[in-house]
């Protein structure tokens, strides 16, 4: 290839995407770790949240989501939904040209790696926790493992109102975490892309014995690495810049998630999605 025609594809930017704005977890640890590459986030306001929603409909508006990322010419895609993780990540793999990166992988290396006692704790959405992929992916790691994995429903929506640090989040948190924390668990993963906006409430109330691990550093590490193998690395000297797009105007939730990502998100984009045949 061209050397011109090479650093165009490695100036092309890597494609995010959520099932709204919980995903820019993903992109803080990515903007942290790979300053040079551009971003362009999708997130599914228009069809948020994907966590109550079954495999099938979370497959069909993950390929419309993916198509849209292509039309921007993304060079890899990566998953920043646990649920789409869960459930459409095959899917993808299949339909899409580009390498796909999910978070489910990246989270449960992060458990394994932090467990001491090889008792691991999950939360997630229904849909993840239903779909049993973290359990997978840790007896992939570590056939060993116990893992007590739990759907947190209410904590989306609370995380979205802006309640990260109150009362009522407080007891919910602990109404579904005391359980876990009764059966001995020494992990929890924050199996949901919302769930780090939580990490200092749910670290204070579980205390410092119990190690919270997210998917985000370790996905952006892999998505380092696929780019290096594939040799799609933007050039060192390229300014990564981050462009946001919603399927539906932003609300609260942008503003909430900005302030405690402390991102820079510019003018947020439109994009309309259009009806994939399944
Ligand atoms: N961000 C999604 C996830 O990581 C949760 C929100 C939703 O239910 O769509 O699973």
């Amino acid at each position: 290839m061209p050397v011109n025609s090479e650093t165009a594809e490695q100036r092309r930017p890597i494609g995010v995407f959520d099932s709204g704005i919980g995903g820019l977890t993903v992109v803080s640890a990515l903007r942290a770790l790979l300053p040079n590459e551009s971003i362009f986030y999708l997130g599914d306001t228009a069809r948020v949240p994907y966590g109550g929603k079954s495999a099938t409909t979370v497959q069909r508006y993950s390929l419309e989501i993916a198509k849209i990322l292509l039309q921007e010419n993304a060079k890899t895609v990566v998953v920043a939904c646990n649920t789409a993780s869960a459930v459409a990540l095959t899917r993808l793999t299949e339909s899409v040209p580009v390498s796909v990166t999910g978070v489910i992988l990246p989270g449960a290396q992060a458990a394994v790696a932090a467990t001491r006692t090889g008792h691991i704790g999950v939360i997630g959405t229904r849909a993840t926790i239903n779909s049993g992929a973290y359990e997978r992916a840790l007896r992939s790691l570590e056939s060993q493992i116990v893992v007590t994995a739990r759907a947190c429903p209410l904590l989306v929506p609370l995380i979205e109102e802006g309640w990260l640090e109150s009362k009522i989040t407080d007891e919910i948190i602990m109404q579904y975490l005391g359980p876990l924390v009764d059966e001995g668990i020494d992990t929890l993963v924050l199996g949901c892309t919302h769930y780090p906006l939580l990490r200092n409430a749910i670290a204070r109330l579980l205390g410092s014995d119990i190690t919270l691990v997210d998917s985000a550093q370790n996905c952006a590490n892999a998505v380092r690495e696929l780019l290096i193998r594939e040799n799609l690395r933007a050039p060192e000297a390229n300014a990564g810049s981050l462009q946001v797009a919603l399927t539906d105007p932003p609300d609260n939730f942008l503003r909430v998630a900005r302030e405690a990502l402390q991102l820079e998100v510019g003018e947020v984009q439109l994009r309309e999605v259009t009806s994939h045949a399944p």
